[in-house]
C-alpha cells in the first residue's frame, strides 16, 4: 500500500516537522511551518518474504450466527466488505441485527447506520429479537460523508450499513441508488474498510429480476456477495455466497423465520421429512449435499393427463433437469408422460440444484403415474444419464449415514455402491431397474 505522508515546512529555516505548529521547533520562528504537498513524499511498502505476512488481519470473527458463520467459512474478516443481497421482505434487516447484536454481546464494537428505518423503529425490532448489547450502535442517515465521520468518531470493529441503495454522496450526480452514486459510494466504503481493517456489511436490495443499481454493480467492488432467498409464502430461507473472497461459496445457510427473527436449521433433514405422508405415490425421498451438508428431502410429482400442449411446472427443482428426466423415463422406463401434465416440487421451500436427486425424482414421477407409492423407509440417491443409466454422486457415505440416522433402512443406490452400516444398499443399474425395486 502506498501511504502519503503530508508534512510541515518552515519557510525560514526548512525544518520539517509531521504535524502543524505555531512555532518552528527549529528556529522558533512565528507562524512560519507550511503544509507541503505530499505528491513526491510518498512511502511505499517494501515488499516482504510471503512467509513473514501477517495474517492476523484475514482471520475470520464469528457473527454468532452458525448458519451465518457455515457460509462464510467462519465468519466476518477484518477489512471485508460483504454484500448481504436479497428481495424486499426476505429478512436482510432482520439478520443482519441479529448478527450485530451477537457480535455485541462478545465484545464487539458494532456500528448499524441504518439509511431506511429510524433508529426507533430498529430499537422495536431489537427489542423484540433480543439483542439490545450495549456496544451495539445505532445512527439514521443516509449521507455517506456522515458514514465515514461516525466511523472516525465511534471506532467500530463492525459497520453495517443498510441499505447502500439509500445512501447517497451530496458531492456526486445522480439520485439515490442510481449506478454511480451505488457505485461510488460502495468504492468509498471499501477504501475505508482496508484502511481500517473494519469488517463492513452491505444490505443490498434486489428485485425479482435482479435489476436495480445493486448486487451486479457492486459484484466486483466487495469482496463477498451473499444472497439471501426464500419463497414469500414459506418462512424458510436460504443463504450462499455467490462470491466469496475468504472462502468456498459451496455452503448453504438454513434459516427459519418465526416471531422471534430467523431461528437457525442445523438438523435439515428433520426439517424436511416433517409433513411427508408416506405410502402414497407421486413421493420419493433424495439424500442429496449441500456444501457438505448432506440432507434428505422430500421430491414429489403429480401427473394427470392432459389436453395438449401438457404443462410442466418444477419448484425447486431445474425444469430443464425435469425435462430430461421425463424423456429418460419414457424412453428407458417405460414411463410416458407425453399427454400428461407433470407437476414436480420439492417439500418445505428447499431448492435443489444438484444430480443426486434425479434418481429420487424419477421415482417420484414413477410412482405418480403408475399410481404405486415408494417402498417405505426408503432413499435414492444418484444421478440419471441419458442413456437411462444410474451414475455416482460424491460423498455417498455421508448422505447414506443421514439417512440411516433419520430412520431410512434402504438406499436405491448407483452400482459399485460399498455397503454401509444401519442402512440395506440396493444397488441398481438404471431407470428401469430404480423404478422395479423402488415401487411397491
Ligand atoms: P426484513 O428484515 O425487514 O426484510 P428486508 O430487510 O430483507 O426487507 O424482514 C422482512 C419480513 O420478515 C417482514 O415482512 C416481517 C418478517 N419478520 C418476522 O416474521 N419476524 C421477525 O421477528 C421480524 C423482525 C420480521
Ligand atoms: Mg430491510
Amino acid at each position: 500500500m502506498v501511504k502519503t505522508r503530508t508534512v510541515h515546512r518552515c519557510a525560514e529555516c526548512g525544518c520539517e516537522t509531521p504535524r502543524w505548529l505555531g512555532r518552528c521547533p527549529s528556529c522558533e520562528a512565528w507562524g512560519s511551518l507550511v503544509e507541503e504537498t505530499p505528491a513526491h513524499d510518498t512511502v511505499l511498502d517494501q515488499p516482504i518474504p510471503l512467509c513473514d505476512v501477517s495474517t492476523h488481519h484475514a482471520v475470520a470473527r464469528s457473527t454468532g450466527v452458525p448458519e451465518l458463520d457455515r457460509v462464510l467459512d467462519g465468519g466476518l474478516v477484518p477489512g471485508s466488505v460483504t454484500l448481504l443481497a436479497g428481495e424486499p421482505g426476505m429478512g436482510k434487516s432482520t439478520l443482519l441485527l441479529q448478527a450485530l447484536g451477537r457480535m455485541a454481546e462478545r465484545g464487539s464494537r458494532c456500528l448499524l447506520v441504518t439509511a431506511e428505518e429510524s433508529s426507533a423503529q430498529v430499537r422495536l425490532r431489537a427489542e423484540r429479537l433480543g439483542t439490545l448489547a450495549p456496544t451495539l450502535l445505532v445512527v439514521s442517515d443516509t449521507a455517506l460523508p456522515h458514514v465515514v465521520g461516525y466511523v472516525e468518531s465511534v471506532q467500530p470493529d463492525v459497520l453495517a450499513l443498510d441499505s447502500i441503495q439509500t445512501v447517497v454522496d451530496p458531492d456526486l450526480p445522480g439520485a439515490p441508488g442510481s449506478v454511480t452514486q451505488v457505485r461510488d459510494c460502495a468504492y468509498r466504503l471499501v477504501q475505508q474498510a482496508k484502511e481500517r481493517a473494519l469488517a463492513t456489511v452491505l444490505v443490498g436490495h434486489v428485485t425479482k429480476e435482479g435489476s436495480l443499481a445493486g448486487p451486479r454493480v457492486l459484484e466486483h467492488v466487495v469482496d463477498t456477495v451473499l444472497s439471501f432467498e426464500g419463497d414469500r409464502g414459506q418462512s424458510l430461507r436460504m443463504l450462499h455466497a455467490l462470491k466469496h473472497r475468504f472462502g468456498g461459496t459451496s455452503e448453504l445457510g438454513l434459516f427459519e423465520m418465526t416471531e422471534r427473527g430467523l431461528v437457525d436449521v442445523p438438523d435439515a433433514s428433520s426439517r424436511f421429512l416433517v409433513d411427508r405422508r408416506a405410502g402414497s405415490p407421486g413421493s420419493a425421498v433424495a439424500a442429496v449435499l449441500e456444501g457438505t451438508r448432506p440432507m434428505l428431502v422430500e421430491v414429489q410429482a403429480l401427473v394427470v393427463s392432459s389436453s395438449i400442449p401438457p404443462r410442466r411446472y418444477a419448484a425447486g427443482l431445474d425444469p430443464a433437469r425435469l425435462a430430461m428426466l421425463l424423456a429418460v423415463l419414457s424412453q428407458h422406463g417405460d414411463v410416458s408422460t407425453a399427454n400428461s401434465e407433470v407437476y414436480a416440487s420439492v417439500a418445505g421451500g428447499l431448492r435443489v440444484t444438484e444430480t443426486g436427486a434425479d434418481l429420487a425424482l424419477a421415482l417420484a414421477v414413477g410412482s405418480a403415474r403408475l399410481g404405486s407409492a415408494a417402498v417405505a423407509r426408503t432413499v435414492a440417491v444418484g444421478e440419471l444419464g441419458l442413456g437411462g443409466e444410474v451414475r455416482t454422486v460424491p460423498q455417498l457415505e455421508r448422505r447414506l449415514d443421514e439417512a440411516a440416522r433419520l430412520g431410512f433402512t434402504r438406499a436405491l443406490v448407483p452400482p459399485g455402491t460399498a455397503p454401509r452400516p444401519g442402512i440395506e444398499v440396493v444397488p441398481v443399474r438404471d431407470v428401469s431397474e430404480a423404478l422395479t425395486r423402488g415401487l411397491g
